[in-house]
């Protein structure tokens, strides 16, 4: 008789990831990123903050992540007490990544009397440096809810951060950090692909170039352009422009709709455009295999410096409060 290998993944992965569920005491909350079969198995699907909330509400001993690091870090920083698991805890993100703690720092001091709103794909020593965090959801609410006459620096993305400017009508001071996914859309290939399906309705995510942002129907958070189609016609043709994760809820909304994913600049500045550049590969590092091998083996689990988490969790906790 053939043994199976002690590491061979179970034939029915869903199934496992179930029964370790119950014995862990443990959630799954996943992002609208993840791949659908990841989607599937989770006992949350959502935006980040969506992500954030339940994370901060749930009694499970232990949580998973199915998202990015920040992602598990923020609920790390809600839920000390707890276990917070990520299952490739190399998933991390370019935007949090182009806002390193020490030029972030001096960038912050270098402007005394700023309000410091700090979109939540950041590190915790980032979010620690902060007055309030926000997501891409309630971003316009953050930043409306401080005076204004106080200057605010916003960061670390830009292009949410001037979408946010133009939205309230405000002067930010922008830190130039960018998501690689999003940045890389072509205006030019959308406009043809626009005229190629006449009467589409367009869904652009706010950390996409004020060039695309333009050419959007529908401006919001992953959660936002879900709702867009739930509430939208049910044979309409979509266009998408964020991460193509999310259309696994979208089709699963409105089985009759056309789901098409905006054209992107080919990765690497090839001439030419591209319907798959746009898959965040940090999101993507997750699969169902490492979901399982991480409910099995308890890790790997995220730890944070308590008094650097204590420090992270206010600006996290005043964003929850405002919205
Ligand atoms: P939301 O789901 O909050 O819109 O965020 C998008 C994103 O890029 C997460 O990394
Ligand atoms: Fe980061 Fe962009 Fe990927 Fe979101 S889509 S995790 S912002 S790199």
């Amino acid at each position: 008789m053939v043994l199976p290998r002690r590491d061979a993944p179970p034939a029915d992965l869903a199934a496992s990831i179930q029964a370790l569920k119950r014995e862990r005491d443990a959630v799954i909350i996943a992002h609208y990123y993840q791949d659908g079969e990841i989607q599937d198995v989770a006992d949350f699907v959502g935006d980040s903050l969506q992500m954030a909330r339940f994370g901060a509400d749930t009694q499970a001993r232990t949580i998973v992540v199915c998202g990015v690091h920040f992602m598990a870090e923020t609920a790390k920083i809600l839920a000390m007490d707890r276990t917070v698991l990520l299952p490739d805890t190399a998933a991390g993100c370019s935007l949090a990544d182009s806002a390193p703690e020490a030029e972030f720092r001096a960038f912050v001091q270098a402007r005394p009397g700023h309000r410091v709103v700090t979109y939540v794909n950041s590190t915790a020593a980032v979010k620690s440096l902060s007055d309030i965090c926000c997501t891409s959801s309630n971003a316009v609410q953050v930043v409306s809810s401080i005076p204004r006459e106080v200057p605010v620096i916003f960061g670390p993305d830009r292009f949410l951060g001037d979408w946010v400017a133009r939205q309230t009508g405000r002067e930010l001071v922008l830190w130039q950090g960018s998501c690689e996914v999003h940045e890389l859309f072509s205006a030019e290939a959308m406009v043809q692909q626009k005229q190629q399906h006449p009467g589409a309705i367009t869904l652009v995510h706010p950390e996409c170039p004020a060039s695309i942002i333009a050419l959007a129907d529908v401006v919001g958070s992953t959660k936002k352009l879900l709702e867009a189609v739930r509430s939208g016609p049910e044979h309409a043709t979509w266009i998408v422009a964020t991460e193509p994760g999310i259309i696994h809820q979208m089709r699963k909304a409105r089985p009759q709709g056309e789901f098409l994913m905006a054209p992107a600049i080919v990765r690497g500045g090839t001439q030419g455009a591209c319907t798959s550049c746009n898959t965040c590969p940090h999101m993507k590092r997750n699969t169902l295999e490492k979901l399982w091998r991480c409910l099995r083996d308890g890790s790997p689990a995220i730890s944070l410096d308590p008094a650097l988490a204590a420090r992270a969790r206010l600006p996290i906790e005043r964003m929850l409060a405002v919205s």
